[in-house]
């Protein structure tokens, strides 16, 4: 027995020798720690630091060569020629110490050179193909050029149209955010960051940015945690989730702290909770406005609150380098904070490859690719969101012969790429006009009279003018909006009608009782109610980009079919906000029966027009809830049917409904399914989008269309701070919008 033992021991023992001696494949994320900690042992604490500094590209190359040799630069942003970007990296990888190369970044909001409609009208297409895509797009040719790193998706949940960086996230629904700004982070990172096309996203502004009091930008905030974990972090979230390599802090201080200082939300919710392994970088100089803020005295108390609550690198403000090694040396950092927040920097510039790839082909031509414009015509197409069609007035058809287009926006190739385009060449753009004229001018008579020069232009001298295009034309294409200086950051309104005197050129060309198709083209929801008035069709398109014109020309003449929907809701008068569709029912909910201003009694009782939460001169319903838009078509929702209507926690729910085509057009309709939690330990909404699909069907067709939902995404956080489904009695609606539909109920039993 001995011997058998002594064999098998033996026998064990060399297989163990040869397995160890044999290459186990390598582990590419353990190569990389490796190589992350091999090299940080290398640095000096002023290195270590460098790489925590972000600057923005200035002057010369020599101006900025001497800052890179000394390893006190880790991040260039807003450079974007190659062959400056090349110089640069050769600097810090052939004459710095160590050789360590820089991460090139820019702000790729929607588009690089191809500008793809703003984030607000990409989500509106509730598409996240749509969103990968453009992102997709976008990262193929920053990525060309140089830029590694792009300070986008931009997820803030936003509900208050006064806030001009509403035009740059997905809406006001936790669910759209999370799952359009999923689908962009994978849009701009591919399959593999060391993909040399890939982008490393940067989900911003974490967190709350979206809810500044007042919609005033830049201001304070003040969301309990709880509000915090069931509206703001889930987008964020599901981007960690995604892969993004990096994470933006917001320069909005919630409840008295500022983010870029906010230790609960950097280290216990993204480190901690979500595992967040990448780099958090600051927002642009958010860390010295600490002491704006009243957060920090001083440049050393900025660096030192900065750095220990969590981030890693600081944008442009270079309190890092000023004051950290003295604050290691006195020991107020330690500098394991200081290796770790290296450590995450140089973790994803291994990921991205720069270390085995530093340089770009100056010499790659991608801009503005067929590819690249087919996609981003796709994406305005789909942005579109048709708000009014009567008498059918849209499309438009043969009967029309003459067409008489106005308004400012007709033709304003800047605008309607709309925000945060630095890159971006209005000489690219495609106007409404343009594409009308290309499309139709051979058959059609174009009486193109704009009546103002830009959307704020208060001269209605030539207002006569486009009445006289109107009077002589079959139908009005009116192009009205926003110019897009008017939305994105700092540009926040406190009255949204339309500016300038684009109001009084709709009444007056409507006056003509021609048929009038206004076009919005804005950055926000705009309180349209009097022009939707006095328009027969409205087509809403948050600045669609590039391609916006023919967008347009195909939807309004019918090659393409308007299937859009509101990713935010429209306000009737700014009085109403905040008004959004996930909203607490209140102990007095609105009955939508209340007797309004015109027609309260005089002397009426006190008491005589009941204690319900509405506006006596707005009622309580906005002009165009979330979820809404129309189609040339119609569709029916019938034959709702769920899987069960008692689940345990840990079942999932099949709903299954029959959507027809009840039209003539063949379109596309954006389904949607609401969930109610009627009683929780807290109170909760009064319906949450759970899931949404968008189903083509040709006229007369009809299809069985099905939901899975897991119980467990019925989960939130309740009274106790637990992230938990609660047992007892919900509600289910499937519906074309949050307003619509009748409810289903079921019950989550324990
Ligand atoms: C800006 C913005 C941020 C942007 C950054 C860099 O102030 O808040 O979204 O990415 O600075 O331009």
């Amino acid at each position: 027995m001995k011997t058998m033992k002594f064999i098998s021991t033996t026998f064990a023992v060399l297989l163990l020798g040869m397995a160890s001696c044999v290459q186990k494949p390598e582990n590419p994320e353990a190569a990389i720690e490796q190589k992350v900690d091999a090299l940080l042992s290398q640095m000096t604490l002023e290195e270590k630091i460098g790489q925590m500094n972000q600057i923005s590209s200035y002057g010369n190359i020599e101006d900025m060569t001497e800052l890179i040799k000394k390893g006190e630069i880790g991040s260039i942003l807003n450079e974007v020629d190659p062959g400056r970007i090349n110089a640069l990296q050769r600097v810090a990888v052939k004459e710095s110490r160590l050789g360590i190369p820089l991460l090139m970044a820019r702000d790729v909001i929607h588009g690089f050179k191809t500008i793809f409609p703003i984030p607000l009208g990409q989500a509106a297409s509730f598409d996240p193909q749509v969103a990968e895509d453009g992102a997709r797009v976008a990262a193929i040719e920053a990525s060309s050029v140089g830029i590694r790193w792009t300070f986008s998706p931009m997820i803030d949940v936003a509900r208050d149209p006064r806030w001009g960086r509403i035009a740059e996230g997905c809406g006001e629904d936790t669910y759209l955010t999370s799952v359009m700004g999923a689908a962009m982070v994978k849009g701009y990172q591919g399959d593999s960051l060391n993909d040399p096309t890939a982008i490393a996203a940067c989900p911003k502004h974490f967190v709350g940015y979206g809810a500044a009091e007042g919609g005033r930008d830049y201001n304070s905030t003040f969301i309990p945690e709880r509000r915090l974990r069931n509206v703001y972090l889930p987008p964020f979230e599901a981007a960690a989730k995604a892969g993004a390599a990096t994470f933006m802090t917001s320069f909005n201080d919630n409840d008295g702290i500022p983010s870029t200082g906010n230790t609960f939300i950097l280290r216990n919710v993204l480190r901690e909770e979500w595992g967040f392994d990448g780099i958090v970088v600051t927002d642009w100089a958010s860390a010295a406005e600490m002491m704006n803020h009243g957060f920090a005295a001083d440049e050393k108390e900025v660096a030192m609150k900065a750095v220990n609550a969590g981030v890693d690198m600081e944008m442009v403000s270079y309190t890092f380098v000023k004051e950290l090694p003295r604050l290691v040396k006195e020991g107020k950092v330690q500098e394991a904070t200081i290796d770790n927040a290296v450590r995450n920097i140089l973790r994803i510039k291994y990921r991205l490859g720069l270390f085995d790839q530093p340089y770009v082909d100056e010499n790659k031509q991608v801009m503005y690719a067929p590819a690249h414009l087919d996609a981003a015509r796709r994406a305005a197409v789909e942005s579109a969101i048709l708000l009014k069609n009567e008498k059918q007035v849209l499309p438009l058809g043969n009967a029309i012969k003459t067409v008489a287009v106005i308004g400012p926006m007709a033709d304003a190739p800047y605008e309607q790429m709309g925000t945060w385009v630095f890159d971006g060449e209005k000489s690219h753009t495609v106007t409404p006009l343009a594409a009308i004229r290309k499309q139709f001018g051979d058959k059609l008579q174009i009486l193109y009279e704009p009546g103002l020069s830009y959307s704020r232009d208060r001269n209605t001298s030539d207002i006569a003018k486009a009445v006289s295009a109107a009077s002589r034309a079959d139908v009005i294409l009116a192009f009205v909006g926003e110019e897009a200086i008017l939305s994105g950051e700092a540009h926040c309104l406190a009255d949204l009608n339309l500016q300038g005197a684009q109001s009084e050129l709709i009444e007056a060309v409507a006056k003509t009782g021609k048929p009038l198709v206004t076009v919005v083209m804005a950055g926000r929801p705009l309180t349209i109610g009097k022009e939707t008035e006095l328009s027969d069709a409205v087509l809403y398109m948050f600045h669609p980009g590039t391609m916006g014109g023919p967008a347009l020309a195909d939807l309004l003449w019918g090659k393409a079919v308007p299937s859009g929907k509101t990713p935010v809701t429209f306000p009737k008068m700014v009085g109403q906000i905040p008004v959004y569709y996930a909203h607490n029912n209140t102990g007095r909910p609105a009955t939508k029966k209340e007797t309004l201003l015109d027609d309260i009694q005089v002397e009426a009782g006190q008491t005589s027009l009941g204690c319900t939460s509405f506006y006596m001169d707005a009622g309580f319903d906005p002009l165009f809830p979330f979820g809404y838009g129309l189609s040339y078509t119609t569709f029916a929702y019938s034959n709702i049917k769920l899987s069960a209507t008692e689940l345990k926690k840990d079942d999932v729910l099949t709903v299954t409904f029959d959507l027809e085509n009840t039209g003539n057009y063949e379109g596309t309709e954006i389904a949607q399914l609401y969930v109610q939690d009627k009683v929780g330990s807290v109170t909760r909404p009064v319906k949450e989008l759970k899931r949404f699909s968008r189903i083509t069907l040709k006229p007369g067709e009809k299809k069985s269309v099905s939901f899975e939902l897991p119980v467990s995404e019925l989960a939130f956080w309740n009274i106790d701070m637990k992230h938990v489904v609660e047992a007892g009695d919900f509600n289910l609606w499937v519906a074309p919008d949050s307003q619509s539909g009748s409810p289903i109920s079921f019950k989550v039993t324990d």
